[in-house]
Parts: C-alpha cells; structure tokens; sequence
C-alpha cells in the first residue's frame, strides 16, 4: 500500500508516493513518461540493484536511455553536469524529454541540476533510494554541484514533477546510512513537530530494522513537514532555512575531519545535540529535553560530539563561513523546546564557546 503526499506548488504541485515495493508501478510514471523519452541518471552501485525493477515502470515511454555515474560525492561536480548535458544531446533528448534520477542525494541532486539547464529546463522524476534522500534531497527543488571552494555552491531550484519513493529500496542501504538518514527525520520532530518527535522515541527500534509500516509513517511524515516548510518559503528566505538545525555544526565537523571520514547524517546528528545544550546552557530547552535528544541519537548510535581533536576555535572559525551569515553576524538554530526551533543571532557567545569547550569526544 502506498501513501502520497502533495507539494502545494500552485502550478508547479507535484506529489510524492510513498510505499514498500512501489519502484516498479507503471501508473504512478505514466503520467510523466508518457509518449516521451525518458533519460535515467543512475550511478554503478545502485544500477544493478535496481534498474531491472524501475524499467517496467517506464513502459509507456517513447524511449528509455540509460546514463550511470560513477558512485560518490566526489563525483558531483561540474565535470560530471557537463558529461550529462552532452549525452542529453547525443541523446536527442527534446524539450519535452523527462530526466530520471534513480539514487541517493548525490544523484538526485546532480540529475536535477542537469534537467534545470538542460535546454533551459526540462522535467524531472525523483525516484530517491536512500532514507536521507527520500526523507530530504528529492523533496523541495534544491538541485546542484559541488566546486573545490565548496559544497552545492552551484545549482537552481528545480522542483521535480513527482517523486517516488519506494521504502523497500533501503534493505539494500548500509545500516550506517540508515542511521544517518534517521538524524535527518529526527530532525522535523525537532523543528515543529513534537508529537513526531515522541513518536520517534517509540518506534526508533523498528525504524531502524527497516520495518515498513514504520519507514512509510517516517518518510511520509518527514515529507508533510519538509513540505509545509517548501510551500511557505520556497527559497529560503525565512521559515525553510528552520531546516538547517544542526547543520552549522555539522558542516564544521565535516570540513574540520575532512570530507568522507563523517557521514553527514552522523554530523548532523552531533550538531543537533550541540545546538540542543547551547539551547539548554542559554535556558531556552530544558534539561530533560536536552537528553532526551542525546538519548534517540545514543540508541541509533549515532555520535553525539565534535571529535576531539576539533578545537572549540577551530569549530568557530568553520562556522563562520555557514551560507546562513548575515552582515558578519553568525545565525543559528536553537531549540526554545521539543518541536520549536528558532533561527537567530540574539545568543550569547559565551554559551556557544561553552558548548563547543563541553561538546568534544574525550581525547
Ligand atoms: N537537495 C537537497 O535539498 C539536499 C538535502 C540534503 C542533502 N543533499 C545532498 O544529498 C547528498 C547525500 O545524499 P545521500 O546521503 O543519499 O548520499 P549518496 O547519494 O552518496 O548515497 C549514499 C551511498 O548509498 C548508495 N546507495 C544509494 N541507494 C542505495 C540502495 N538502495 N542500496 C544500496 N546502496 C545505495 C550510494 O551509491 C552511495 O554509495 C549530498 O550531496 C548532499 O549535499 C541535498
């Protein structure tokens, strides 16, 4: 049985279907596919396990072209983007051609970038095969690359025409990346939605052993979230950056450990849990709260501190160069409780420096 949730675009509304099993079902590409070519973007690691259960989907295509990436982060650049663009073209793939992004957050991100320009935008169909991207990446239109300088500094909002994510794609899924993609969900729980939040607590267990009547409640759930956040700030000039909690502190660990020895869903996780006592040490969470968050992390063992040998300067020399900066000021997300993040640059710096000074691994 699947679920489906809309994103209220107004012209641009596109839903995401949601269930065990459903990669394969004609009737939910037909629609997007119909009498047109379809280019897949896939990568060498997921190709294999599931292109020969997504080909019958395509039935009512014009035409099915096959486009694999090499696996990893390190392949989401420019290089990649302009190897995809000439095969559109080799491909002659038209105006009216339909990308398909069939992988994790790395594919579906650079497959969107691809579609966003390709002839100045063509559609693309999200079919996400990792808990982060189906809870996160394939939901919202942020598409892109990375540079040296950094990550995503390129890209476009390109929202997809529909997504479809198949829950039992993920008993493939190395459990450490189930556990990284279970920071991310815990995450809405924490933004406005403490009663997912209580929900998680109890079900974390069988969240995490891929029980599917749990992963299609998350993933929808994490979805309606990300969506009321997308419908009301599409582009991030407010309310959506809320989405954010935790990633300030994240992406210093993951530029201080240099990129690939973190998971990001792990650093997320740890950066989650530091914002929460900064949050505690300025009164605004309370105590208890602040270790229930410690807790879920703890039992999907993910880390809960900066490594230890990230010093507390060297952390906020990293954060100082966060997207989210404005005029010099550093912002951050706090929690004023269960379910209220807050995005602000009223904190007290002592409390971060505290934080930061408390928050290592023991050396
Ligand atoms: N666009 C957005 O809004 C947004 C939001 C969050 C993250 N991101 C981006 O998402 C990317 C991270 O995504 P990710 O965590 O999915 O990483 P990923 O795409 O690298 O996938 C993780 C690993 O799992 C493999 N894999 C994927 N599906 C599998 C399956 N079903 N079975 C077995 N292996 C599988 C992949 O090949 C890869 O090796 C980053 O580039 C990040 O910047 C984008």
């Amino acid at each position: 049985m699947s679920r489906t949730v809309e994103i209220d675009l107004g012209d641009r509304r596109y839903p995401i279907h949601v269930g065990a099993g459903i990669i394969g079902e004609r009737s939910l590409f037909a629609p997007h596919v119909s009498d047109r070519h379809a280019f897949v973007v896939t990568n060498e690691t997921v190709a294999p396990l599931y292109l020969d259960r997504l080909r019958p989907a395509l039935a009512d295509a014009s035409g099915v072209h096959i486009h694999v990436i090499a696996d990893g982060e390190r392949h989401k650049t420019l290089d990649t983007f302009a190897v995809l663009q000439n095969a559109l073209v080799t491909q002659r793939i038209a105006r009216d051609g339909v990308v398909i992004a069939l992988g994790g957050g790395v594919v579906g991100d650079i497959a969107g970038f691809a579609a966003a320009c390709y002839q100045r935008g063509v559609d693309f169909v999200q079919v996400p095969t990792t808990l982060l991207a189906q809870v996160d990446s394939s939901v919202g239109g942020k598409t892109g690359v990375n540079l040296p300088g950094g990550k995503n500094l390129v890209g476009a909002f390109h929202q997809p025409r529909c997504v479809v994510s198949d829950t039992a794609t993920l008993a493939t899924l190395d459990p450490r990346e189930v556990r990284a993609g279970f920071a991310e969900v815990v995450k809405y729980g924490l933004i406005d939605d403490p009663d997912f939040f209580d929900w998680l607590e109890a079900n974390a267990a069988a969240l995490l052993d891929l029980d599917d009547d749990a992963l299609t409640t998350a993933v929808v759930r994490a979805c309606e979230r990300k969506a009321a956040l997308v419908v009301a700030d599409e582009r991030e000039a407010g309310v959506r950056a809320l989405l954010n909690l935790g990633h300030t502190f994240a992406h210093a660990i993951e530029t201080g450990t240099g990129y690939g020895e973190w998971l990001h869903g792990e650093a997320v996780a740890a950066g989650i849990v530091l914002a929460a006592r900064m949050s505690h040490r300025m009164e605004w969470l309370a105590g208890q709260d602040c270790e229930r968050i410690e807790r879920l992390f703890v039992r999907a063992s993910l880390p809960v501190r900066a490594p230890a040998d990230l010093s507390p300067e060297r952390m906020l020399e990293l954060m100082s160069v966060d997207k989210k900066v404005r005029r010099g000021r550093l912002r951050l997300i706090l929690l004023r409780g269960i379910g209220e993040a807050v995005l602000t640059s009223e904190f007290d710096p002592n409390a971060l420096q505290a934080t930061l000074e408390a928050g290592r691994e023991a050396a």
